[in-house]
């Protein structure tokens, strides 16, 4: 596969490119043939990757995804490629108690987690109608299925994410587009996402043996080869332990689920 020309000639785009989830997104597109344009606000170190695929290209463009004038930028920039996968991953989340939390990164994480979501989804599910092909993957979590008391603002913001786009892929089904939005909703993984998102919180400390943590590259592989391939269902749940919480999480009473949330943010 390693050495597979590409066939397909089709560049997908993936944002928070640098590391954690989105590296492996990268790794797991240019094994799939797919050419590649990683962003994030550093990104420089996906170059490397094109070593495994010299058949293929790899491009990073660097810019911070927060500031929504450089959604609308890489967007302009990315109709100059055959782009038909994009991936919205980079996302991070402000932990603590909302009255305590800072507004400004509040403020922040949404304009990123949502806004700029929001713009590139738009924009490119208007473009692959075009052509009536293509595919958004949003990633959103686990955290998207409820309030999440101590965490508030990133629950909200992943909530938004799934909900955004299980009804644009219904819409899409409906007017029997091939287009399709698919939300990828990842528990725990071991990357760098608490360092950035726990104010200072510490950086392994949290991972309860509540939630098992799941290898990230497998992860990666396992959840983007399905969102790739899915045909009409609009959000994925990856791994026996997540499909469990999700279970979970639908039978037990509201206000227990809730109790259970906070009591697990609350101990970070
Ligand atoms: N890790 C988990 O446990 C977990 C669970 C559920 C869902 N998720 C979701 O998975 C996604 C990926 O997270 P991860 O765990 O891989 O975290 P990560 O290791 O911290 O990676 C985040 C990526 O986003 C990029 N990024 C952050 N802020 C950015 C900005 N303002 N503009 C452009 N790029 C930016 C980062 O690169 P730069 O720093 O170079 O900009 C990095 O490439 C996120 O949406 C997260 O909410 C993670």
């Amino acid at each position: 596969m390693k050495n597979k020309v590409s066939v397909l000639n089709q560049w997908a785009v993936v944002t928070g490119a640098s590391k954690g989830l989105g590296y492996f997104y990268c790794q797991f597109l240019l094994s799939q043939g797919y050419h590649v344009l990683g962003v994030s606000r550093n990104s420089k170190n996906i170059l490397d990757l094109v070593k495994q695929y010299p058949h293929l290209q790899v491009k990073n463009y660097d810019c911070d995804l927060s500031d929504i004038k450089n959604a609308y930028q890489l967007f302009e920039f990315a109709k100059t490629l055959n782009v038909t996968v994009v991936i919205n991953n980079a996302g991070y989340g402000v932990w603590g108690k909302f009255q305590a939390s800072s507004l400004d990164q509040e403020l922040n994480m949404i304009n990123l987690n949502i806004a700029t979501l929001h713009i590139l989804t738009k924009l490119f599910v208007q473009r692959f109608t075009e052509n009536n092909f293509g595919r958004v993957i949003n990633v959103g979590s686990m955290a998207s299925f409820t309030p999440g008391p101590a965490f508030t603002s990133y629950y909200a913001s992943k909530a938004y994410v799934w909900n955004l786009g299980v009804a644009i892929n219904y819409e899409l089904i409906r007017a029997k587009s091939k287009v399709r939005v698919i939300t990828i909703c990842p528990g725990p993984l071991e990357t760098d996402f608490w360092n950035r998102s726990s104010n200072g919180k510490g950086s392994k400390e949290h991972y309860s043996s509540l939630l098992p943590v799941l290898d990230t590259q497998s992860y990666a592989d396992k959840s983007l080869k399905k969102a790739l391939k899915v045909k009409r269902k609009g959000f994925l749940v990856v791994g026996v332990s997540n499909k469990i919480t999700k279970l979970i999480m639908k039978i037990l009473p509201f206000r227990i689920v809730l109790k259970m949330v906070y009591n697990y943010q609350s101990k970070r």
